[in-house]
């Protein structure tokens, strides 16, 4: 009997501790909209404010009504992917506009009783690292996101160790990474070889540590995607890997 409770309650709490993709997607359009019309309280009724961690644009934590979410934006393409195991998603949006300022914006949503208690933004413009929005925008849609079927999938593991691999790279030559073929490599609005032969192992920095790595995992696409702070200096990073049998196939960093 007491083990029959204990298995219960067991049962009770994985129940409530794992979040629905329709949960996480309500979420998530919340956030799109107040992004597209530039009103975030909507948005903040989905926030679990006994446990709020914060509001972060690049890693700087803002009020959430001077944020970015303030500014209607125009945007142009948005994909999210949906973690239930951490109950977390992870939101690109793309405003490819040539009339207000151009953005490329990835957002990862953290959520405990299963509200949003953490919003983490990187928002890239004009001027940063290889920023350009035309390539990305006409980039990002060539990317296969396809659903891969149930048989086929990767565990969180085996996605998540791939994206380490390669993070680990950085700051560790002898690491193997487990590169697919074709890779395609989107850097701001630079693709690497999109034929049948494309590679992303193009060779990176080293002594770059990639500490701090906070993980979205969607199985259902074989994505991760890693929020980072990016060498020494700590610079605010998101790299976004698709993982088809264990092997990097495309990248987004
Ligand atoms: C959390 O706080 C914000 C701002 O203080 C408020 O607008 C929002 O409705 C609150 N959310 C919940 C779920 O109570
Ligand atoms: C954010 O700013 C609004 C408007 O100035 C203010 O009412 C609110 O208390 C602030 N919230 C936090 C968490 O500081
Ligand atoms: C941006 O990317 C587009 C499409 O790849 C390319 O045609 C254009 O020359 C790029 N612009 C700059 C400033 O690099
Ligand atoms: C991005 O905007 C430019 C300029 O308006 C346009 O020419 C291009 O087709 C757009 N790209 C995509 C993928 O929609
Ligand atoms: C990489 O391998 C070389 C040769 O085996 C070894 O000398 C070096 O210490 C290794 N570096 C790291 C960071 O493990
Ligand atoms: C890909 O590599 C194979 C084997 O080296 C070669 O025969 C083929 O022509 C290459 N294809 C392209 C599009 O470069």
């Amino acid at each position: 009997m007491l083990h029959t409770i204990a298995l219960l309650t067991a049962l009770a709490a994985t129940a409530t501790a794992h979040c629905t993709r329709p949960l996480l997607k309500e979420a998530v359009d919340a956030y799109i909209l107040a992004q597209t019309t530039g009103q975030p309280a909507p948005f903040t009724t989905h926030f679990d404010n006994s446990t709020w961690l914060g509001y972060r644009e690049n890693a700087l934590k803002l009020n959430i009504t001077t944020s970015i979410l303030a500014t209607p934006l125009p945007i142009t393409h948005t994909r999210s992917f949906y973690d239930t195991s951490s109950c977390a998603t992870f939101t690109e949006v793309v405003v490819n506009s040539t009339t207000t300022t151009p953005y490329v914006i990835g957002t990862q949503l953290r959520f405990t009783n299963h509200k949003i208690n953490k919003v983490d933004s990187i928002v890239t413009k004009p001027g940063d690292w290889l920023f350009n929005v035309t390539g990305y925008a006409y980039w990002t849609a060539q990317e296969n996101w396809d659903t891969i079927p149930e048989e086929k999938r990767d565990s969180q593991l085996t996605i998540r160790k791939a994206a380490d691999a390669y993070l680990d790279l950085f700051n560790n030559k002898n690491v193997t990474v487990p590169w697919g073929t074709p890779c395609v490599r989107l850097e701001g609005g630079l693709y690497g070889d999109a034929g049948p032969n494309g590679t992303c192992a193009v060779g990176v920095p080293s002594g770059v540590p990639m500490t701090n790595r906070r993980y979205v995992i969607d199985e259902t696409m074989g994505s991760v995607d890693v929020l980072l702070d990016f060498g020494a200096s700590g610079w605010p990073d998101s790299h976004l890997f698709r993982v088809e049998g264990g092997k990097l196939r495309t990248m987004c960093v």
